[in-house]
């Protein structure tokens, strides 16, 4: 089926829906600049998760191989410091706005849902930019930029990485304490856990954009909003689990579809 009756079909379900709820991966930041995680060239695909994906791992490399944890970071610092929102984020944005979207439920810790105009975002795997005090659990939100030229600063100035060094340079949580970035790592709890079900479970149509569905308990949901009867649309060029229970599966970039759907909404 070509493209465009392809977009038309989906923009059909959105139209008839009541409440539609958004299921974002690492795939809906990609054409901002952020590398997804298990495409060629991804982040697993470069850094071992085992050694950078974990607490256990993390803390085991900065004793070992703390080069490894410098070269990520400062991978990741210039990466997250140029990246904006694409037209796929603004286009959710808008159609939230215009009373389409409900909620964003996402696994990217970027934030860009939010830079984009989304007001109910769902982080279940936390945010880059929020920091949790390792002692009391306090939470805070740091300007992204100034937070990433402290990090890129901090590893100017510390010569051998070591945990030392590394706590010495988190923020401080007012209890004394230091805090880390609250982001989940494998094995961790995620987060908005039950309110990520709860919209799965009261949405008449879930937009999957861009996640391989491979990591668990977020990628039940689209499964969960299935069975609860809602119309499943994706948006993924590659490979993901859910092209099988897709009622439209559109493989092609979010940031070049959201907007041609977002445009036929306005058109109504
Ligand atoms: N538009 C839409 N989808 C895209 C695009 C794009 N421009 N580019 C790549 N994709 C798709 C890929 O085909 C792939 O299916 O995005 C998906 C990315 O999959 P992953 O890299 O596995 O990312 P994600 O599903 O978000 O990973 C889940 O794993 O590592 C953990 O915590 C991390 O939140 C992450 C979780």
């Amino acid at each position: 089926m070509p493209l465009i009756e392809k977009i038309e079909q989906a923009v059909d379900i959105l139209r008839r829906s009541a409440v539609v709820v958004v299921f974002s991966g690492a795939g809906m930041s990609a054409e901002s600049g952020i590398p997804t995680f298990r495409d060629p060239g991804g982040i697993w695909d470069q850094f071992d998760p085992e050694e950078l994906g974990t607490g256990s791992g993390l803390l085991h490399t900065l004793t070992r191989h703390p080069d490894r944890i410098r070269s990520f970071l400062e991978a990741t610092i210039d990466i997250f410091l140029s990246a904006k929102p694409n037209p796929g984020h603004v286009a959710l944005g808008v159609m939230e706005r215009m009373g389409y979207v409900r909620t964003v439920i996402t696994q990217n810790v970027d934030n860009l849902h939010q830079e984009a105009g989304n007001s109910r975002v769902l982080e279940m795997h936390g945010n880059l930019f929020r920091q949790r005090c390792l002692a009391c659990g306090k939470k805070q939100v740091s300007e992204k930029t100034s937070y990433l030229l402290h990090i890129r600063r901090a590893l100017e100035r510390i010569g051998r990485l070591d945990l030392n060094a590394v706590l010495r340079e988190l923020p401080q949580c007012r209890c004394g304490s230091p805090m880390r970035p609250d982001v989940v790592m494998f094995g961790e709890q995620v987060q908005d856990m039950p309110e990520s079900f709860l919209e799965a479970d009261s949405c008449s149509a879930m937009l999957v954009l861009g996640t391989s569905g491979v990591v668990y308990p977020a990628a039940a949901l689209p499964q969960k909003a299935k069975q609860a009867g809602a119309k499943v649309i994706e948006i993924n060029p590659g490979d993901s689990v859910y092209s099988g229970i897709a009622d439209v599966q559109i493989p092609e970039k979010t940031g070049r579809v959201l907007p041609e759907i977002l445009k036929r909404l306005q058109d109504a």
